[in-house]
């Protein structure tokens, strides 16, 4: 119901207005939604869409076009940590999903546990740990619940990403990323933990989303900015701050990813 109702809103601020592929944007990422040529609608005017928010996000919809590709960009996202509720970005990803997207490109903030991945660089995900140990589809009634996410990450989406990034002379590693919940940052014996299970990266979204994603048959794709090194793997001192003004060194070269990717995707 609650999709339906931000369907409404969208449909009479951008009557018959559709979109190919999805990107949401994370902590200190938003910069990307300023370059789409279309229209924003805040989430505050958007039914079952955040409400809240983390500083860093900003909270809106952009429709329109972006390099050419018709894109539904949203500015932000709620992470579980906020309400306690892994489902958080399930209306959003449903309306994107009724909107016609096909394709959703997951980004966000991250700490790394690889010195060849270190901050300001960005990762590609190949897969993902849930360390958590939550689930977005609790509750959901249908057989669709039981999602297969042996491909989660779309190996073709991974290579065109991968492609665009080697043509730009960007690095793009590939790395696996465990899902955290936060709010509070892990412990030096967490993240030893973490690499003995074979994570690369810890993270406070985009598991959830991804797992959303497929259970609605979106094909997906994640890229995480690294924005430290994880809680005792360097010097710098871990806090949302330095999230926050870390972010944008990597933001730089994921704009240009995404970029150079959705003019071909047009
Ligand atoms: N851990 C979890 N999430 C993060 C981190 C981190 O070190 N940095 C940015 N997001």
């Amino acid at each position: 119901m609650t999709t339906e109702a931000a369907r409404k809103v969208i449909h009479e601020r951008a009557p018959g207005v559709t979109a190919r592929v999805g990107l949401i944007l994370g902590s200190g990422l938003g910069s990307l939604a300023d370059l789409v040529d279309g229209i924003a609608i805040d989430y505050s005017d958007l039914p079952g869409f955040p409400q809240a928010g983390v500083s860093g996000h900003t909270p809106r919809l952009v429709l329109g076009t972006l390099e050419g590709a018709p894109v539904a960009v949203l500015g932000g996202r709620e992470h579980y940590y906020e309400h306690g509720r892994a489902d958080a970005m399930r209306v959003p990803l449903e309306v994107l999903s009724a909107l016609g997207i096909e394709t959703l490109i997951a980004t966000n903030a991250c700490g790394s546990f690889r010195a060849d991945i270190p901050p300001g660089n960005l990762m590609l995900l190949s897969d993902h740990i849930n360390y958590s140990g939550l689930s977005p589809l609790i509750g959901e009634p249908t057989d669709r619940r039981f999602v297969n996410l042996t491909e989660a990450y779309d190996l073709e989406l991974r290579a065109a990403l991968k492609r665009e990034a080697q043509t730009l002379d960007i690095p793009l590693l590939e790395g696996l990323i465990a899902w955290w919940p936060g709010p509070m940052f892990e412990t030096p014996a967490e993240i030893r933990a973490q690499k003995l299970l074979g994570a690369d990266a810890l993270g406070m979204s985009t598991v959830p989303e991804v797992i959303l994603g497929r259970f609605l048959g979106l094909r997906c794709a994640a890229i995480s900015v690294v924005t430290n090194m994880a809680a005792g793997l360097g010097n710098e001192v871990i806090s949302h701050e330095h999230t926050k003004a870390s972010a944008p060194v990597g933001a730089e070269k994921l704009a240009q990813v995404l970029r150079a990717y959705l003019s071909k995707a047009g």
